[in-house]
C-alpha cells in the first residue's frame, strides 16, 4: 500500500488488496449481512474480522501504527466491504471520517492520542456535525463549546450520527463565537465517556440497518482546551476540508453496493429459465446488464480519479469528491433498482439479497451531503473557475 501512486495505472499493490479484502469479506462478512440486516444489529463479526486484518481504518499513517493506505486504497477496501455488506463498509468509512479532521488539522499530541488507538482497532471514530435543525446548512448549528478557565463546556444535540454509542471518539463541530456564523465554529474530540455524553435510540432506517445512528447529547460535557482540533473558528472549514475528501469514500460504498447487486444479478440471469432458455440470452437483459456495467465503470473512474486527487489534496478536489459522491450514488441506486427487476418477483423478497442493497443504496444519496449540495458544491466551483481539466 504506498503512499503514492500513478492514476493511469492502478498499481498491482492496489489489485492485490482487492483481491485478499475481497476474500476475507466473502468469506468473514458476507454470511452475517442479511442477519444483520434483519436484526438492525451492529456487524460485530465484521469489525472483528476487520480489526484482525488491520483493515478497519487502513487510512491511518504507519508513524501512529496505522497501514498509511493511499486514498485509493481505502476506497477498494471500503468498496469491497460494501460489495457484501454495505453496513459493515460504514466501519471503515466513518473511521476515516471522524478522524479526519484531527489528521488534517490536529496538534501532533491529538494526533499520537487518538490516531493510534483508532489504527490498533480499540476505539472507532464518529463525526457530528449535523442537528435536527442545521443538516444541509451545517453552519446553522446550535451546539455551544464555552470557555471556562482551561476548559471548555459542550452543550447541544447531534444528529444522524453514524456509529454514535460504538465509537469511543467523536469529532464535534460546535459554536464559540454565536456572531461570526461558520467562523464562530470549532473543532473538538469527545471522548464517549467523558462525563455529560449520552445517547439516544438507534433511528429505525430503511437501510443500513445495521450501522447503528442515533443523536448524541452534551449535557456540560466539559473538555480540556487541548482537544480543541486547530484553532479556535477553524472547525467549519475543518469540516468541509473532511467532506471533500470522505465523499470519495461514499462513492466508493455506492460502487460497492452496485458491484454486489451487478455481480448477483449477472449470475441469476444465466441460471434463471423462462421460455425455455436462460433469461440471459434475451437481447432486453442483455441490454439492461450492459447499461448497469456502462454506469458502474464510468463511476468507478470518477471515484477513482477523486481518489487521487485527494491523496495529492488537489485545489479542484472539492468538485471532484462532491462529483464522485453524486454520481456514484445515482448509479448505485439505478443498478440496485435494476437488478432488483432482473430478479422479479424473487428481488422484491428477502429471499435474495437485492431488496437490501436496494434500500443500502438510497443513503448513499442522501449523507454527506445531498446529491442537492453536491451540486451546490460543484457549481461553486466551476463558477469559481477552480476546476483543472
Ligand atoms: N474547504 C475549505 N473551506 C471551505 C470549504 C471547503 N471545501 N467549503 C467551505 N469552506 C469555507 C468557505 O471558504 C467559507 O469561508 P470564507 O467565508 O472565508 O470563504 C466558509 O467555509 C463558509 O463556507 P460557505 O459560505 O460555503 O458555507 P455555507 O453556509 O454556504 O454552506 C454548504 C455551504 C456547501 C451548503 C455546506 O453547509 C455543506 O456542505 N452542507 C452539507 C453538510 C453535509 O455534508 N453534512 C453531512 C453530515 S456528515 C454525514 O452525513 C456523516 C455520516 O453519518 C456518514
Amino acid at each position: 500500500m504506498a503512499a503514492d501512486f500513478d492514476l493511469f495505472k492502478v498499481s498491482e499493490e492496489h489489485d492485490l488488496l482487492r483481491e485478499a479484502v475481497r476474500s476475507l469479506c466473502e468469506e468473514k462478512i458476507l454470511p452475517f449481512a442479511a442477519d444483520v440486516d434483519e436484526h438492525s444489529r451492529f456487524p460485530q463479526e465484521a469489525l472483528d474480522a476487520l480489526v484482525s486484518s488491520d483493515l478497519a481504518a487502513v487510512h491511518v499513517a504507519e508513524q501512529y501504527g496505522g497501514q498509511g493506505a493511499d486514498a485509493l486504497a481505502t476506497c477498494i477496501v471500503i468498496e469491497e466491504v460494501a460489495r457484501v455488506c454495505a453496513s459493515s463498509s460504514l466501519i471503515p468509512a466513518v473511521n476515516k471520517l471522524g478522524s479526519m479532521p484531527v489528521i488534517l488539522s490536529g496538534s501532533e499530541e491529538l494526533k499520537q492520542k487518538y490516531l493510534t488507538p483508532l489504527a490498533a482497532g480499540s476505539g472507532m471514530f464518529s463525526y457530528c456535525l449535523s442537528e435536527p435543525d442545521a443538516g444541509s446548512d451545517a453552519a446553522g448549528m446550535k451546539t455551544r463549546a464555552d470557555r471556562d478557565g482551561d476548559d471548555y463546556v459542550l452543550n447541544g444535540v447531534k444528529r444522524w450520527i453514524t456509529n454514535a454509542g460504538v465509537s469511543e471518539y467523536y469529532t464535534v463541530m460546535a459554536v464559540t463565537d454565536p456572531t461570526a456564523r461558520s467562523k464562530g465554529i470549532s473543532a473538538f474530540v469527545v471522548e464517549k465517556g467523558d462525563e455529560g455524553v449520552t445517547f439516544g435510540a438507534p433511528e429505525k432506517k430503511l437501510g443500513i440497518k445495521g450501522s447503528p445512528t442515533r443523536e448524541v447529547y452534551f449535557d456540560n460535557v466539559r473538555i480540556p482546551a487541548d482537544r480543541m482540533i486547530g484553532a479556535e473558528g477553524t472547525g467549519f472549514a475543518t469540516a468541509m476540508r473532511t467532506l471533500d475528501h470522505t465523499r470519495v469514500t461514499i462513492a466508493a460504498q455506492a460502487l460497492g453496493i452496485a458491484q454486489g447487486a451487478l455481480d448477483y444479478a449477472s449470475n441469476y440471469v444465466k441460471e434463471r429459465k423462462q421460455f425455455g432458455k436462460p433469461i440471459a440470452d434475451f437481447q432486453g437483459i442483455q441490454f439492461m446488464l450492459a447499461d448497469m456495467a456502462m454506469k458502474l465503470t464510468a463511476a468507478r473512474q470518477l471515484t477513482y480519479t477523486a481518489a487521487a486527487k485527494s491523496e495529492r489534496g488537489d485545489s479542484d478536489l472539492t468538485y471532484f469528491g462532491a462529483a464522485a459522491k453524486c454520481f456514484a450514488s445515482d448509479v448505485a441506486m439505478e443498478v440496485t433498482t435494476d437488478a432488483v427487476q432482473l430478479l422479479g418477483g424473487y428481488g422484491y423478497t428477502k429471499d435474495y439479497p437485492l431488496e437490501r442493497m436496494m434500500r443500502d443504496a438510497k443513503i448513499t444519496q442522501i449523507y454527506e451531503g445531498t446529491n442537492q449540495v453536491q451540486r451546490v458544491v460543484m457549481a461553486r466551483q466551476v463558477l469559481a473557475g477552480g476546476l483543472s481539466l
